[in-house]
């Protein structure tokens, strides 16, 4: 389905984000010959082959070009031939004699160079010739994960950790009739890269248990939606699912009935749905039902999962993010940071090939600075995926105008083994030293608001998080750049000046405002928004500051701390152990210090904190500055609802500010070096 059969009186006003009309005229006025030899394609090739053909039609019909046989002079040329490409998504670019030709082995390809072209725009026919280029995505697996609930959730809501409306997949208690909003994501996906999305909450409730028995008919719906943009379904299931569906008595991996009973399933789940994905599964984890509870291990319960979908070539997300949710505060010892790691490092090797273990960017919670997690590293021979959160739940709710392009880009390339070693990245492409995949997933920060984002400036972390799982070292500015051309094309050049003064460094900006050099969960608990500095320090779920009125941050060190650095390959081992190198950014999630320790900087540690904070303020001064005198050459709507959350995130800017550098006034005594006012 294109967006032109999208009805438009069930959703007026779903917002094109990088998909506007206009940006397909440079493709749109051309003619345009599509080649896609009839083989015996599988049903999604068949299907993205029609979608191929589908957008060219829309495309010139909007526009005034013509589709045309490769004999009657065209402008463009898409093609798929036989081709010798391994990779069934990667597709060539090539200009000779003023055709601009696009050929793939696969429909699939072929439609990733589709909107490549529409990307290029002008570009795409105004050069001369130009030399066969390959463009191949870095990994098979890019992943979205949806935390939506069929059923509204008492405490969160539609979407766990949702800020932009309800799901577009599902009204409380039922998956939706209309999926058109389905269809126009998937289309945005496919054009920004993305080609797996998992349907449900990890957190699966009762209901959702049932998306793999009576409630598959409406993943076969969903799943039929997806396909024709080259995208997979997957769906997130319970470790109780046995017990919860079938009474069973156990869940206990090494049960022949279990075992039994899960083939069954996969079996019905693949039956309906030939090209499924697979399982996602979050287990033994924040009150979720796994092996634990049988003496087995995440190696036990994954594996048993991975042998019953086998057979279909599925897969089994399993996840990492497994720690005592129930520490006491008390106890000094227990580190959260390093629970990734011992719960899964020790099995690795143990998987079976089509388990993808995945495990969080950073050993905590998505913060807008912590390390990287020492676990993606420690497993050299299992499949292992990174896992990032596009929706910003600890950064802003997509209230605040936060671009997170950069903070990606910086952890993807961060070299676990020292300068020129493998990356985030590498790893997770299959480039480490194990050589195994897992590709990328990301938690979705889509709903169905009008803007799909809540902020409509957060659509731009969407997109990017496609295009750079197609190629993590592409450049997060550029890829800007791109969404700005895309979402507002041919806007004035105050636009892009104003995007970039307002989202280009946004990430930094947020941080300094909120949580100082490493510090992390300063905010409120369960919501996550709004500054608490004490918040979290006496719950359950872990300590992280320890400030008094010496000093803070927490002492991960194997000389005086929790031993967490112990964690690391050489050199960050020795890197984070010592206060000499540590990185100023994080100091205090590595050591505690005393408020008046020199930074590398040469700000101590507190001023520093009060110089963040108050600066912080300016910078998003300044942003709210620039968007004012540049919102009149905004579409009015968008306008309207960016200027409302500008004066939301000026309201909390200001409280973060306030509430922060008074706590650390509070406690160390030390007043501002330049006197500005600290209540
Ligand atoms: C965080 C988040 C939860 C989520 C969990 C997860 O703790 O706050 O809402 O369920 O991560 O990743 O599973």
């Amino acid at each position: 389905m294109t967006t032109a059969q999208v009805d438009p009186a069930v959703h007026p006003a779903a917002h094109p984000a990088w998909l506007p009309e206009a940006a397909f005229a440079p493709l749109g006025s051309r003619r345009i010959a599509v080649e896609i030899a009839e083989r015996e394609w599988s049903r999604l090739e068949a299907e993205v082959a029609a979608t191929v053909r589908a957008e060219v039609e829309a495309a010139v019909a909007t526009h005034g070009g013509a589709v045309v046989t490769p004999d009657d002079a065209p402008d463009l040329v898409l093609a798929v031939i036989a081709h010798n490409d391994r990779d069934a998504e990667a597709f060539t670019v090539a200009r000779t004699n003023g055709v601009t030709r696009v050929t793939a082995a696969t429909p699939r390809g072929l439609l990733y160079g589709l909107f490549h072209v529409v990307r290029l725009g002008e570009a795409a026919f105004e050069h001369g010739d130009l030399d066969v280029e390959r463009h191949a995505p870095a990994t098979s697996l890019r992943m979205l994960d949806h935390w939506d609930n069929i059923v509204v959730h008492p405490a969160m809501g539609q979407v766990e950790r949702g800020y932009s409306g309800g799901s577009i997949f599902y009204d409380d208690g039922v998956v939706r009739e209309d999926l058109s909003r389905v269809a126009q994501y998937a289309r945005l996906l496919a054009a920004s890269g993305i080609n797996r999305v998992a349907i449900n909450n990890v957190n699966v409730g009762p209901l959702e248990t049932r998306l793999i028995d009576d409630l598959l008919p409406d993943v076969v719906r969903i799943a039929d939606v997806f396909r024709p943009y080259g995208i997979t379904t997957h769906v997130s299931v319970s470790w109780a699912s046995p017990v919860r569906l079938r009474g069973l008595p156990t869940s206990d991996p090494f049960s022949p009935e279990v075992r039994q009973w899960w083939a069954g399933a996969a079996d019905r789940v693949w039956a309906a749905i030939p090209d499924f994905g697979g399982f996602v599964i979050k287990a033994d984890s924040e009150g979720q039902p796994g092996p634990f509870a049988y003496g087995r291990t995440h190696a036990d319960g994954a594996n048993m999962l991975a042998a019953a979908v086998a057979p279909h070539g599925g897969l089994i997300h399993w996840r990492a993010f497994v720690y005592n949710h129930e520490q006491d505060w008390r106890d000094r010892k227990t580190d959260r940071a390093k629970a990734a790691f011992q719960h899964f490092a020790p099995y690795d090797g143990t998987f079976a090939d089509n388990v993808i273990v995945q495990i969080k960017h950073g050993p905590l919670d998505f913060q807008v600075r912590e390390a990287t997690s020492p676990a993606i590293a420690a497993m050299p021979n299992t499949r292992v995926a990174a896992e990032f959160q596009v929706t910003t739940e600890y950064l802003g709710h997509q209230k605040h105008a936060v671009y997170l392009g950069r903070q990606w880009s910086e952890l993807l390339s961060f070299p676990y083994w020292g300068e020129g070693s493998a990356t985030m990245a590498d790893i997770a492409v299959g480039r480490g030293p194990g050589g195994h995949a897992g590709g990328f997933a990301a938690v979705s920060n889509v709903g169905d608001d009008v803007f799909w984002t809540g902020h409509p400036f957060s659509q731009a972390n969407l997109y990017a998080w496609g295009r750079l799982t197609w190629d993590p070292t592409a450049d997060p500015i550029a890829i800007l750049d791109e969404w700005t051309g895309l979402t507002f094309p041919g806007a004035p050049a105050e636009v892009r000046s104003t995007i970039h003064t307002i989202l280009d460094e946004s990430w930094e900006t947020y941080e300094m405002y909120t949580a100082p050099l490493g510090v992390c969960f300063m905010v409120y608990p369960h919501t996550h928004y709004g500054p608490s500095p004490d918040g979290y320090e006496y719950t359950p779920w872990g300590t992280y500051h320890f400030a008094d009125r010496d000093g803070v941050g927490v002492d991960r060190t194997v000389a005086t701390g929790t031993g967490y650095t112990a964690q690391y390959p050489e050199p960050w081992s020795s890197v984070y152990e010592s206060v000499e190198t540590c990185p100023d950014e994080l100091v205090l999630f590595f050591h505690h210090v005393p408020y008046t320790h020199v930074l590398h900087s040469g700000k101590t540690v507190i001023q520093h904190v009060y110089d963040t904070h108050f600066d912080g303020l300016e910078r998003v001064r300044s942003s709210i500055a620039a968007w004012e005198a540049a919102a009149g050459e905004f579409p009015a709507d968008l306008a309207a609802r960016v200027t409302d959350r500008f004066a939301e995130q000026l309201r909390s800017t200001t409280d973060w500010r306030d509430i922060i550098n008074t706590y650390f006034l509070r406690k160390s005594g030390i007043p501002d070096a330049q006197g500005r006012t600290i209540y």
